[in-house]
């Protein structure tokens, strides 16, 4: 039996319930890992809640799918993988279909990565969400290109953090949007150029400002909302806006018109477009590896949490104090 987490009701973080059960045999393309480590991240806490772009099929439901361990076993059809081989799990399948908040758990081979050698279970379980996320956008959908800027809110997050990084690796300058003041030093120590701090400064007067008039190759934007309008005022001509979350909760008007109709490229983004490809994923791995080996990518975890205290690790998510990635290790009982 493995201690799992699932919640039996739609609701806040008190939902989630740790249970023991059978983590069962993996079928035909599917592998059981033992989970040392699981990323927690913002889709998680709105499938919870019921507020995701996938609705809950089925009560009780299971949840997460960023984790690193060990294959236990692996089922028929499946190759590349053995027992014994470290791994990490990237988000690549249904909240619906599996979830990796347990001890042991059965996930689809296709979403498995072999973890390259020293790289923990901790920065296994939380590097590889952020960055396929940054790296996707910028580089498989943006086509970025050394000289460009790049403007990312929720910077303190870790989508953020790692738009700053690869931004970085690319020579994309990166211009960090946060809302209090208390993370700018932070974000200027992890890369950022720039900080604007969007309590004090309208985001599209700053961005206009820092770049001299022309505005940002690529705006990621992880709010949405009413605010898309001003984001989209920051926008480059022949920019892209990336609407690639929707911390916000509010609904999201078209801006082009408001604006006066630019031609404004407006687009929504999920990793699940690279880790769905299995020719995206194979270069999206080998970017974030070779990130990973010279030290230029790093995992930056805010705190860890023991699975017992899941409901804590949600709550502390939904408290948007965090600085980078809250990650839950499983260990003894
Ligand atoms: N499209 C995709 O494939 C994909 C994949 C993964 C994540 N995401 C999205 O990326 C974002 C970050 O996810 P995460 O799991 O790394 O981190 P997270 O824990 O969800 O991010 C928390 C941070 O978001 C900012 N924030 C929260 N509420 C906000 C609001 N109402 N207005 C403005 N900023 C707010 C705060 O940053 P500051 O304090 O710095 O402002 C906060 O620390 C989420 O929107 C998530 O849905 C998208």
């Amino acid at each position: 039996m493995a201690r799992t987490v699932r919640f039996h009701e739609i609701g806040g973080p008190e939902v989630l319930r740790l249970e023991d059960l059978d983590p069962g045999e993996p079928g035909p393309g599917e592998v059981r890992i033992r989970v040392d480590a699981i990323g927690v991240n913002r889709a998680e806490a709105l499938f919870r809640s019921g507020r995701y772009i996938e609705p809950v099929k089925q009560l009780p439901a299971r949840l997460g799918n960023e984790a690193a361990g060990v294959v236990e076993a692996v089922g028929p059809e499946v190759t590349g993988f053995e027992k014994g081989q470290a791994v990490s799990v990237v988000p690549s399948f249904s909240h619906n279909d599996y979830g990796v908040y347990a001890e042991q758990a059965v996930v689809p081979a296709g979403a498995l990565l072999p973890r390259p050698d020293g790289t923990d279970a901790v920065t296994g379980a939380s590097v590889w969400m952020p960055y396929l996320t940054a790296y996707g956008a910028m580089v498989e959908v943006g086509g970025a290109r050394a000289g460009d800027v790049a403007v990312l809110n929720a910077a303190s997050s870790s989508v953020g953090l790692a738009t700053i990084h690869t931004a970085r690796r690319l020579g994309v300058t990166p211009i960090a949007v946060t809302r209090t003041r208390a993370k700018r030093q932070r974000l200027l120590d992890e890369g950022a150029a720039e900080v604007i701090v969007s309590d004090e400064e309208n985001v599209a007067d700053g961005v206009l400002r820092l770049t001299g008039g022309k505005g940002a190759e690529y705006v990621f934007d992880a709010v949405a909302g009413p605010g898309v309008t001003e984001l989209a005022r920051a926008v480059a001509a022949d920019g892209t806006l990336f609407l690639w979350g929707a911390q916000s909760g509010q609904p999201t008007p078209y801006p082009g018109f408001d604006l006066g109709m630019p031609a404004l490229n407006m687009r929504t983004y999920t990793m699940l477009e690279v880790t769905r490809d299995p020719q995206r994923l194979r270069r999206a791995a080998a970017f974030i590896t070779s990130g990973l080996r010279d030290g230029a990518f790093r995992s930056v975890v805010d705190r860890l949490f023991p699975l017992e205290d899941i409901v804590q690790a949600h709550r502390h998510l939904e408290s948007n104090t965090q600085f980078g990635k809250i990650v839950v290790v499983t260990g003894p009982r």
